[in-house]
Parts: structure tokens; sequence; C-alpha cells
């Protein structure tokens, strides 16, 4: 089963007469259980890619299908919608409120595709991800990897089909990797299929695919 299906992605930016080019025309598909990484220079299209197959943009040109579902060119409110019930989303930063705990950061991702699990979901994942003790803390006195680990969890709070993460592992050490290896692992497990941007070897190592992004475009091989 397709999962994720992006065709022919086209992005450009323009600042004053400057062009640029961050995605020209880029495929890929990801079928259900598949952890597939996506590698390439910086500026070479990465992030504005995941945004894209995420929502949180609309691309030039192309189309984005979640689980069947067109998330281009469709209302913000939609693309929130599919979003939250089909996509885990670990961005660069901005992953976590504030304001607010672990624990509720994990809730409220919950409560915005509606409660589906019960209590013991959110303490079995936080567990999980070794971060039970830190529930009460606020994310801006979280370490690197325990912030990443949040993130994380918060982004798999739903089980959703597809989980799109960006350079997860850029500021964490390496028991904090260990502990993202072993969630992707647990999802794979699952069945859930993954896309994640990462100059992690020990991630890259692990995945299905190796997708290479240069200059907006995907290399070939
Ligand atoms: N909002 C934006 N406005 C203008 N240019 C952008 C914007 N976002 C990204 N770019 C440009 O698009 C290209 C791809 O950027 P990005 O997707 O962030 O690459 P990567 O994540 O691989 O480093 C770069 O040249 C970058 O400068
Ligand atoms: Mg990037």
């Amino acid at each position: 089963m397709t999962v994720l299906d992006a065709h022919e992605l086209y992005r450009f930016y323009h600042n004053g007469d400057e062009e640029v080019l961050a995605l020209r025309g880029v495929s890929l598909s990801v079928k259900a259980g598949e952890t597939v990484v996506v590698v390439g220079p910086s500026g070479s299209g990465k992030s504005t890619l995941l945004a894209c197959i995420a929502g949180l943009d609309d691309p030039d040109g192309g189309v984005v299908t979640v689980l069947g579902k067109r998330m281009t060119r469709r209302p913000e409110r939609e693309r929130a919608a599919l979003r939250a019930a089909h996509v885990g989303l670990v961005m660069q930063s901005g992953n976590l409120i504030d304001g607010l705990s672990v624990e509720d950061n994990v809730r409220f991702q919950r409560a915005l595709a509606r409660d589906r699990l019960d209590r013991g979901g959110v303490e079995d994942l936080l567990t999980f991800v070794g971060l039970s003790e830190r529930r009460h803390t606020r994310p801006g006195e979280l370490s690197g990897g325990e912030y990443a680990r949040a993130a994380f969890a918060a982004a798999l709070v739903n089980e959703p089909a597809l989980l799109l993460a960006d350079e997860p592992t850029g500021e964490v050490d390496a028991e904090a990797e260990r502990a993202l290896l072993d969630l992707l692992d647990r999802r794979r497990v699952a069945g859930g299929s993954a896309l994640v941007v990462t100059h992690s070897e020990a991630l890259t190592s692990r995945a299905d695919r190796v997708i290479r992004l240069h200059d907006g475009r995907i290399l070939d091989g």
C-alpha cells in the first residue's frame, strides 16, 4: 500500500530579481512499513520537500497524496486536518509549545486528532522514549536529546501512517539517537512509514531506501 505519493513537485522562491528553484520535479513514494531517508547538501531542497509533503507549504506544481488523499492545492484548514489525521511531523525547530509541559505537549497533539488513545497510551510512549521522569518539565528546560525525544513522542502519539522528520538527530547525543532509532524500528514493525531527512549514518544504514537530493532534483542510483 502506498502511504505517500509525491508527483513532480516544483517550488520556486523569488527574492527581488533572483529566482531560487528549490524543487525541480521531485517524485517519490513511500509504502506502508517503509523507512526512507533523504540526504543532500545544505540548500538542496530537503526542508522545502518535507514542508510541501506535510502541507505546511503548497508547491507551485505537482501533487502530493497521503493515503490516496490529495494534500496539495487545498485550503489550509483541510491540509491541517489531513495532517492531523495521518502525518506526524518533527521539524528542525519549534516542535513543542514552550508554555506546556512535555506531557501536555503530547496530550495537545492527541487532542488535535481527537482522543484516540487512553491515558495509558501517553504514559507508555513517554516511558518508551525515556521521558517519564521529565513529563512535567517545560521544553525550554530539556537537553537537546530530551527535546528531540519529546518532539517524536508528540509526533507519534496519534500513530500516524506517515512520519516526517527533518534532521531529527541534528543536535542530539548518541544515546538520544539510539532512542530515536528504536522508535523508528518500533514504528516499522507496526507498519508505520517514515520519510526522514538526516545526516546520521546510523539512521541511513537502517533505511529501506536512500533518496539523494541535489539542487532540487533527485539524483539517480
Ligand atoms: N522561504 C524561502 N524564501 C526564499 N528562498 C528559500 C525559502 N526557503 C528556502 N529557500 C531556498 O530554497 C533552497 C532550498 O532550501 P531548503 O529546502 O531549506 O534546503 P535544505 O533543507 O536542503 O537545506 C535554498 O536555496 C534556500 O535558500
Ligand atoms: Mg533543511
